[in-house]
Parts: structure tokens; sequence; C-alpha cells
């Protein structure tokens, strides 16, 4: 078991990559902590954790509030007695619409940085002090592939997302000597929730994700939440104890990529 005695808090862990990061983890030993906006689907995770064999509590905080994430932390400390893991996985572009320079607003871009950019720096904030004092931490943030080489134009998610690579250096710098390692998946493609507001589920949807697929993935298929598990066990686990400030994308091949002409954005003329 790679993650024996260990605790993590994963962000937005009850549907999506953060519920498959939660389960994966579970199965390695790890007692986790599976935070959401909403208490009856992190509870819902919960208990497939406990059925593994685990410990797991659920908590309902909005990770942009720096009250309600305090408060989580502490939660955890209380019942597990230490934090060894982070997943800053919350995010996504909820009830936004839009986002390109034409059509991206002032709330907007402070909706989405809040959720995005700023819940992953008071998720870090919260759990910094404690992994000091016991010289140990993993921290995992979750950024997106439009951070690095956009498909698409959605400026606010785009910049919260490669501020999220930022955020991940800086810490991974400031913290190495105290054993925290800080570091950063990319994800591509993923079949998960987010897409909902996006493309609601159904047959269309279906086709969508086919063509995305073929026309933008070398790898040819979408990405599936255990897709991205995997390389987050990695990057807790002691498997990766002499990497910190990395980047991983996983993202079936996608930075081979150009999107000069793509599927999703116009071609160039
Ligand atoms: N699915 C993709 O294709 C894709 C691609 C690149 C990056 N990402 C990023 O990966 C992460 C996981 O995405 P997913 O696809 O599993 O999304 P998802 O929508 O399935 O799950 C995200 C979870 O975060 C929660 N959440 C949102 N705002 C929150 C807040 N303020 N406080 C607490 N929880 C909150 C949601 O309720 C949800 O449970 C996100 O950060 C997303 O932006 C997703």
């Amino acid at each position: 078991m790679l993650l024996k005695n260990k605790v993590a808090i994963v962000t937005g862990g009850a549907k999506g990559m953060g519920r498959g990061i939660a389960l994966k983890f579970a199965e390695e030993g790890c007692d986790v902590v599976v935070n959401a906006l909403h208490l009856d689907g992190a509870e819902k995770v919960a208990e497939e954790i406990k059925a593994l064999g685990r410990k797991s509590m659920a908590i309902k905080a909005d990770i942009s509030k720096s009250a309600e994430v305090n408060d989580m932390a502490a939660q955890t400390i209380k019942k597990f007695g230490k934090i060894d893991i982070l997943v800053n996985n919350a995010g996504g572009v909820s009830g936004v619409k839009g986002g390109d320079s034409s059509t991206a607003t002032e709330a907007d871009w402070d909706k989405v940085l809040s959720v995005n950019l700023k819940g992953a720096f008071l998720c870090c904030m919260a759990v910094i002090p404690g992994m000091k004092k016991q010289k140990y931490g993993k921290i995992i943030n979750l950024s997106s592939m439009g951070a690095v080489n956009p498909a698409v134009s959605v400026l606010h998610y785009h910049a919260a997302k490669a501020g999220v690579l930022g955020l991940t250096t800086n810490l991974a710098f400031e913290l190495a000597p105290f054993n925290i390692y800080v570091n950063a998946i990319v994800p591509g493609p993923i079949e998960t929730p987010f897409w909902d507001s996006l493309q609601p589920p159904g047959p269309q949807r279906d086709a969508f994700f086919k063509a995305l697929a073929q026309k933008e993935v070398p790898l040819g298929r979408m990405g599936k939440p255990e897709d991205i598990a995997g390389p987050a066990l990695f990057l807790a686990s002691g498997m990766s104890d002499y990497i910190t400030g990395q980047v991983i994308y996983v993202a079936g091949g996608q930075p081979l990529l150009s999107h000069a002409a793509t599927f999703l954005s116009a071609p160039r003329e």
C-alpha cells in the first residue's frame, strides 16, 4: 500500500476526478477527507471510502472562503491528527458563460479566479503550517491544458489555471526545505460532470467527445477520472520523493499538437 497511514484532503471530491482520486488513495491505505460544495455527494463518496476499510469524513466547504477552508483543516486535524496530502482539485467554470475577450466580464473574472486560483491558495495556506511542523507534506494542484496551450478562448479560467502553475512552482521552491512537495497535474479533456454546463449528457455529447478525442487527442480517446487518479497517487506517494515543482501533463499526448487549426478553434486563414 503506497499511502498507508496517510491522511488526505481532496477538494471537490464528490464527483469527477476528485472522486476518482479519493477512491484511489483509499485503496492505497489513505484516510480521506472529501470536500464538496454540497454535503450529500461528498457523503456518498465518504461511504464508498469506508467500504474500502479506510476512515473518511465529508466536509461541506466553499474553497473560495477562507473561514470555511480553515474550518475544514481544523476539523481534519481534530479527527485525524494531521494532514499529509492536499489535492487542490475543486474548480471549473460552472455558472459562467463564454469567456473570450469580447464576452468576459469583471464579475465572471472574479468568480472564476476566486474558485480556481484563490481557492487553491487558501487551501495551501490552511495546511502548510501543520505540514511544516511535521516536516512532511504532498500538495497536488490541478491545472488545465488551456493554461499553456488553449484550443478555445476562456480567458479567466485559463488565466486562473496558469496562476495555479505559478503557485505550484513558487510553493515548491519555498517549501522544499520543509520536505513539502508541491506538484501540478495538467489534465487534457476528461469525461466528468465538468462538461455538463458546456455539453449536457446525451447522444450529442457522446458525438462531441468522439470528435474531440479523434481530432485533438493523439491517443484518440477522452480521459477518465482513473487516468488522473494514477498520476495523482504517484505524486502523493513516496514514489515521487525526489520530485517537486513539476508539472505532469495527463492529456493523451495533447501537448504534442499545435492548435493553429483545430476542432474547437476556427482554422486560421
Ligand atoms: N474535465 C476536464 O476535462 C478538465 C480538464 C482540465 C482541467 N480540469 C480541472 O480538473 C479539476 C477537476 O475537474 P472535474 O472534471 O473532475 O470537474 P467536476 O465538475 O466533475 O468536479 C469539480 C468539483 O469541484 C467542486 N467545486 C467547484 N467549486 C467549488 C468550491 N468553490 N468549493 C468546493 N468545491 C467546489 C464541484 O462541486 C465539483 O464537485 C478542476 O479543477 C477542473 O477545472 C478539468
